[in-house]
C-alpha cells in the first residue's frame, strides 16, 4: 500500500516528534500521523487514542490497512486518561481548541516531567492555551506555523520546567513565534489584527486600561514585523 502524504498542518506536528520516541497522539481521528510515522521508521511505538469509539473504528482500520499493528495501538481515552507516563514520551494533541487541550494537560500530572514533550496544535484560543501551560509550568521550546490548505495554524513543541521567556506580556500572543518565516507573519499579523478589534471594542465600553494594554501588545507586534527578517 502506497503511504499518503501528510497535510502540512500535521507534517509540522510529525516534524517535532523526536526519532525512535513513543508516541501518544490524543484525539486521533484517521490515525494518520502514527500510522505515517510508524510507516517511516521514525517511531518505536504508538497509542492512538479518542473519546470516540467512531473515529476509534477509523483509526482502527488505517493501522490495520497500513500494516503497523505491531507499532500503533487504537484505545477509547478521554484525554491521556487511558494512557499510562511510561507509554509515552512525546505527546501530540492536534485539531483541537486550545481550551480542551489545556484541560487534558492540567489533569493529566505525568505531563510534569522535564524528559515529556508536548506538540500541541490548537485550532482556537491559542492565547489562552499559553497562558494555561505556563500557569502549569511548561515553556514553549519551538514554535512554528504553517499554511495548509489557505489557513494558518500554529504548532508548538512544549516541555515542563520554567523559564523565563513566558513572563513576557506579548507571550500568551505570540508564543514561540518569531517572524522569521512567511507563516510565522502571516500568523502574528492575523493576531494583530484580532488584538486591535478586541482594544477598540474595549475603549468603545470604556475600559480604557485593558485597551491600552492591548494597543501596546499590537505595537509591539507590529514592530516585531517591522524589524524581523524577511518579508512577507
Ligand atoms: C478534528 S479531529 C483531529 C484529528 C487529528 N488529530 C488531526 O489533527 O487531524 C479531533 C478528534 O479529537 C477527538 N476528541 C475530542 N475530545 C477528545 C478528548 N477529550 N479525548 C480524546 N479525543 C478527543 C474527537 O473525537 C476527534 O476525533
Amino acid at each position: 500500500m502506497v503511504l499518503f502524504s501528510l497535510g502540512g498542518r500535521l507534517a509540522l506536528c510529525a516534524s517535532m516528534v523526536r526519532p525512535q520516541a513513543a508516541l501518544a497522539d490524543v484525539g486521533t481521528d484517521h490515525a494518520y500521523l502514527p500510522v505515517w510515522l510508524a510507516k517511516r521508521g521514525a517511531i518505536s511505538r504508538a497509542v492512538a487514542v479518542d473519546i470516540r469509539p467512531g473515529p476509534l473504528e477509523r483509526a482502527r482500520r488505517n493501522i490495520e490497512r497500513y500494516g503497523v499493528g505491531d507499532i500503533v495501538t487504537a484505545r477509547l481515552s478521554d484525554g491521556l486518561d487511558a494512557v499510562l507516563p511510561e507509554e509515552a514520551d512525546d505527546i501530540v494533541v492536534a485539531g483541537m481548541g486550545g481550551l480542551l487541550m489545556a484541560d487534558i494537560v492540567h489533569r493529566t500530572a505525568w505531563l510534569r516531567d522535564e524528559k515529556k514533550r508536548l506538540i500541541l496544535q490548537p485550532m482556537t484560543h491559542g492565547e489562552d492555551l499559553r497562558r494555561r501551560l505556563l500557569g502549569d509550568g511548561f515553556f514553549v521550546l519551538r514554535e512554528q506555523a504553517v499554511l495548509d490548505e489557505r489557513h494558518v495554524y500554529t504548532v508548538m513543541l512544549c516541555a515542563y520546567g520554567l523559564r523565563e521567556r513566558g513572563a513576557d506580556e506579548l507571550f500568551p500572543y505570540v508564543g514561540g513565534l518569531s517572524p522569521d518565516t512567511r507563516e510565522n507573519r502571516m500568523y502574528l499579523r492575523r493576531e494583530l489584527g484580532c488584538l486591535r478589534n478586541r482594544a477598540n471594542g474595549l475603549r468603545l465600553r470604556g475600559e480604557t486600561g485593558r485597551a491600552e494594554e492591548l494597543f501596546r501588545v499590537g505595537e509591539r507586534i507590529r514592530a516585531m514585523l517591522r524589524d524581523g527578517s524577511g518579508k512577507g
